[in-house]
Parts: C-alpha cells; structure tokens; sequence
C-alpha cells in the first residue's frame, strides 16, 4: 500500500448479470484488471469512452457496488459497505424538491447532528462562496441549472470529506456556466488538502482541473494509461488553452481517447 494513497484500486475485475428471464442471463464484463493509486490530495479525472465503466469505479469508491474480484481500499482499508467518509456528486443533482435551497445545504450536517444556528452559519458561508446569497429560501424548481449544480457542490462540501467523488458534475449546463464553476471548484480546492476523483467527457474540462488523468479503454475497461498534467498551479480555467504546455498535452490526449472511440463506431458499422 502506497502510503500516500487516499484510494487503492487492485486487480479489480467486475462481472454484472443482466436480469430477465432466466435463460437469457448473460454475464457482462464492466471492468477488467483495474488497478490503480489515487494519492493522497490530489485532483484525479476519469476520461473515457461512454459504458467504460467509469461510474462503476466511483460507486465502488463509494461502496455502493463490490468489486467481482480484486479490491478496493479506501485510506488503507477494504472498502466492504457504504463509504459514509466520501463526499460523492452524482451526476443528477439530487436536490430535495420540498426543501429550499439553504435547508438543502444543511441536510447533512442536520444528520451529523449539528446544532441548528451553527448549521446556519456554515450554510451562509458557503451560500456565499458560490454567490447563492439571496436565494437561500428558493426552492430547487425555482433555480436554474448552474444554481443547482452550485448548490449540490457546497451541499457536499459543508461536511468537509477529505474525499470528494464527482461524477460529470458539470455535465449538462452551458459552456460559460461550466467554465465559471470550473474556476469556482479550483478555489474551493486548492489548498484544502483534499482529494477528488472527477469524471468527465470534456478533455479541456479534465486537463484545466487535474494533476493526474487515468484514460480508460473502450469496455470492458480498463486504464489505458495515466498522465501527469503538465501544468502549473494556480490555473487560470478561462485562458487554459493559452497555457504553454496545454495544446500538446490535448493533441496527445485526444490521440490516445480517439483511438478508443473510433474502434467502436468502426466496429459498429
Ligand atoms: N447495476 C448494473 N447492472 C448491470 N449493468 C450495469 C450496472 N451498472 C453499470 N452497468 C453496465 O456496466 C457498463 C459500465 O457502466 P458505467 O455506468 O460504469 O459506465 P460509464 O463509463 O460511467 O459510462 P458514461 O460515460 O456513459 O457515464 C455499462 O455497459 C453499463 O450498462
Ligand atoms: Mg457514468
């Protein structure tokens, strides 16, 4: 075990049977001799082909699906029940509809118990830092999308998990509000000492967030290879293609993702 390591993933294999009728079972290979080190503090990005088995490897992490074979070790322990120590992102919201956007905020520290005017407090701040001031008694419906995504971040956050899984957080909304959430996750982060473990599709989005990238095969995946992103902190996500080591390190990016997803649609022809 790497002592440095936040998440140790080990020969891990994953076999899901297809329910239905009982003849017609098969046994699907999602994920095939993963192994993999996600250190301690850092910014870890999943890229790879859609049905790769990217969110199989966060639900592990999370202790919400176990490994057919191999292991997963969270902090130097096997993972074998739900990880109530991560923060995780899906990558539906799921904010709760009759709660406002300030109660939405203090769910889990009403569940950790935190008496009600420090749960506020905190709320505020953080309502704050994301620029939510002033909607904190909106309910979801009555939120845009960015400020949903907002709010599902510090709902998150507020805990404090030293380990935050997010899953395509940013997905959907248009391509300024993701940049100036981009921006706003870097300066929640940095400093802060933790970990996360971010999927994405979007390479910019990967390389402007990441130390580290782990590319997965085509499924049943497998990691392809890590890379070390070449590029300085703090970052500036709304010039990062003007950043000197940026068009080489996309250019090689993109060749190595392509070859995974060309070989699908060619094989689908
Ligand atoms: N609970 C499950 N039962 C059966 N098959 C599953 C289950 N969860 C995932 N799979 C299958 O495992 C494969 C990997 O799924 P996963 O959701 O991990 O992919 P992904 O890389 O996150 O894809 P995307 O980029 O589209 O989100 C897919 O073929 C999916 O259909
Ligand atoms: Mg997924």
């Amino acid at each position: 075990m790497d002592r440095g390591a936040a998440i140790e993933i080990r020969d891990v294999f994953k076999v899901f049977v297809a329910r239905g009728d009982r003849h017609q079972r098969r046994a699907f290979l999602a994920l095939r001799d993963v192994s993999l080190t996600i250190p301690s503090g850092r910014f870890v990005s999943f890229v790879g082909p859609s049905g790769c088995g990217k969110s199989t490897l966060l639900n592990m992490m999370a202790g919400l699906v176990r490994p057919t074979d191999g292991e997963v070790q969270y902090k130097g322990l096997s993972v074998d029940g739900i990880n109530t120590d991560v923060g995780y992102i899906t990558q539906d919201d799921n904010l709760l509809p009759w709660r406002t956007l300030q109660e939405n905020v203090e769910v889990a520290l009403e569940f950790r118990g935190v008496p009600a005017d420090q749960r506020r407090e905190r709320a505020a701040r953080y309502i704050a830092m994301v620029g939510l001031s002033g909607f904190e008694h909106h309910y979801p419906h009555e939120l845009s999308g960015g400020m949903r995504k907002r709010t599902a971040l510090i709902r998150t956050l507020i805990y404090e998990p030293s380990v935050v899984l997010m899953d395509e957080p940013f997905g959907p909304l248009d391509a300024q509000t993701r940049v100036i959430l981009q921006d706003e996750l870097l300066r929640l982060w940095e400093g802060s000492g933790k970990t996360i473990v971010f999927v994405t599709h979007d390479l910019v989005e990967a390389i402007a967030l990441s130390d580290e990238i782990a590319l997965f095969s085509r499924a049943p995946g497998t990691i392809k290879r890590v890379y070390q992103v070449p590029l300085g902190r703090p970052r500036d996500v709304f010039h990062i293609h003007a950043d000197p080591g940026f068009p080489e390190f996309y250019d090689r990016l993109w060749r190595d993702l392509k070859e995974e997803i060309v070989d699908v649609v060619l094989e689908a022809t």
